[in-house]
């Protein structure tokens, strides 16, 4: 499960440096925005030595590769695969055909360097294009095996649809952006797999990102990612259950254990029934218990 996962451009072997240390459990290792077109290489070779000689489990190594329509997703996994990440991550992720595409390449790559088929995990960006959001229903029927998880992008998104703005006068995303965050966790719980925040780009509000993260846990968001080191520990407690949750939940979950065929149950004076239940073992599964 990744709570906290660090943007961190492939092509600075500075900030790669200082990403291991800091505390996230994922590193998405950047070859797309955040890379000059004419840095592309030296970001695929920097992120290919950093890959090879990574030793440590944490934190995970990702890398967010071009989308397709650059025709450069091919030169990207070609440079980063040897180094085995556990995962690469797609932008513009238009249609679950581009996840079937990518799991496609990644199969070949596996082959050609000796990892196990199926070990490359992907987690996709759905909602940066129009397109991409209007096609958010072809994930729940598809067959995705490796698809980890899913996320949303604002930036890109305003980009294609032409708005001038993403947040109303109270800092509230407006419609389509709060659609688009919407439909992520559904998908992410229609396919069964992790639903991930987006980005929040004013590293320096530390008060807003810390609302923005407490918002996405409250919604059922279960990481966020971040771009700035100082974002990561906020992010990993805000996505960690608290103490009181933790107790609740095994309350809950206790009480059914002790009285397997009883449908509903007063747990400290309140009533719950399955749905109570199966938020109860999620909070468990989430806290690691
Ligand atoms: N990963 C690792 N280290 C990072 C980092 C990141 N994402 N962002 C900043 N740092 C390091 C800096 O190198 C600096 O260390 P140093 O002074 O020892 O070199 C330290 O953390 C403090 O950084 P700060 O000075 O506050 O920020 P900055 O001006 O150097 O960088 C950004 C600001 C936004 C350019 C930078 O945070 C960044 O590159 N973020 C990731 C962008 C990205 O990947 N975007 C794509 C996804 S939207
Ligand atoms: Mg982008």
């Amino acid at each position: 499960m990744i709570k906290s996962a660090l943007f961190v451009p492939g092509d600075s072997e500075r900030k790669l440096e200082k990403a291991g240390s800091s505390g996230a459990d994922a590193l998405f290792i950047d070859l797309e925005d955040s890379v000059a077109v004419s840095a592309k290489q030296k970001a695929r070779e920097t992120s290919a030595t950093y890959l090879q000689n990574a030793t440590e489990k944490a934190p995970e190594l990702w890398v967010r590769i071009n989308a397709f329509d650059t025709g450069w997703v091919e030169a990207d996994l070609a440079a980063i695969m040897p180094g085995k990440p556990k995962g690469v991550v797609l932008p513009k992720c238009e249609h679950a055909s581009d996840v079937e595409k990518l799991s496609a390449m990644l199969r070949t790559h596996e082959a050609q360097v000796g990892q196990t088929d199926g070990a490359t995990k992907i987690i996709a960006i759905i909602t940066e294009t129009a397109r991409g959001l209007l096609n958010v229903g072809s994930y729940a029927d598809a067959d995705l095996p490796r698809l980890a998880g899913v996320t949303w992008g604002a930036e890109d998104l305003s980009a294609d649809i032409g708005a001038l703005r993403k947040r109303d006068e109270r800092g509230r995303y407006t419609d389509v952006f709060r659609h688009a965050r919407t439909v992520t966790l559904l998908v992410a719980n229609a396919c069964n797999v992790q639903a991930l925040d987006t980005v929040f780009p004013d590293f320096s509000d530390a008060e807003g990102f810390a609302d923005e993260c407490s918002e996405a846990r409250m919604d059922g968001f279960t990481g966020k990612m971040a771009i700035h080191p100082a974002q990561v520990a906020p992010i990993n407690t805000t996505m960690s259950p608290t103490e009181d949750e933790i107790t609740t939940a095994r309350d809950i979950v206790d009480a059914f254990n002790a009285e397997p065929d009883a449908g509903v149950l007063s747990v400290n004076g309140k009533m719950v029934d399955r749905p109570h239940l199966r938020l109860a073992q999620r909070t468990l599964a989430l806290a690691g218990h």
